[in-house]
């Protein structure tokens, strides 16, 4: 029996994958993050924002007031799970350079919980037919980390030279998504 001392707190981590594609790159690595996290011992939830409804922040500011969006749809209870997570993993194809305008909506949406969620390790896993200047694929994410205190990118995985659907799947980057899950 584990004693208090000992006993590991068990995460939870959360993962959006962002791409609306059928047979997605980005979907199948946040699947493998998910397996490496449980085999860590921590807990892996998957959110596919194709089965959502986002919709646009309108910057009307009632969420300061409100402690949640006005807009009903499933924004404000993906941002909850954001708040509660232990480590939050975001997937997503790249678009023109950067992340897709799918999960961007999302991070306009956080800013209901703001100053939540704060102080809380985000992960990067992109898929692209190049291979895209970092800086500038992450840029939307550091910007979104800056504005949280204590959040930080803690890990990324950049999977380039995929372009078909399903082209990850023969990659090397299957195994490197189960080791980064592994080591959250
Ligand atoms: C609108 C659009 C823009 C894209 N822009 C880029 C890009 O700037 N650089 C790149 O390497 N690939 C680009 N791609 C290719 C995708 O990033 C690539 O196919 C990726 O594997 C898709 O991931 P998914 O299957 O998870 O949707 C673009 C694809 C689309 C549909």
């Amino acid at each position: 029996m584990p004693t208090k001392k000992t006993a590991k707190k068990i995460k939870n981590v959360l993962i959006i994958s962002a791409s609306f594609r059928p047979n997605s790159n980005s979907h199948a690595l946040c699947q493998e993050v998910a397996k490496g996290v449980k085999a860590a011992g921590n807990k892996a939830e998957v959110i596919r924002l194709k089965d959502k409804k986002i919709g646009f922040c309108t910057g009307c500011y009632a969420c300061q007031k409100l402690g949640k969006c006005v807009i009903n749809d499933d924004a404000n209870a993906i941002v909850e799970k954001i708040c509660r997570a232990d480590a939050v993993v975001f997937g997503t194809p790249v678009y023109y350079f950067s992340i897709s305008g799918q999960l961007k909506a999302l991070f306009d949406r956080c800013v209901a919980k703001w100053p939540e969620p704060n102080g809380k390790p985000y992960y990067l896993v992109a898929t692209m037919a190049e291979n895209m200047d970092w800086d500038l694929v992450k840029a939307p994410l550091q910007g979104f980390v800056d504005c949280f205190e204590g959040a930080k990118i803690k890990g990324f995985l950049k999977a380039g030279g995929v372009y078909e659907p399903g082209a990850v799947k023969k990659t090397k980057f299957m195994k490197a998504a189960f080791d980064l899950g592994r080591r959250i």
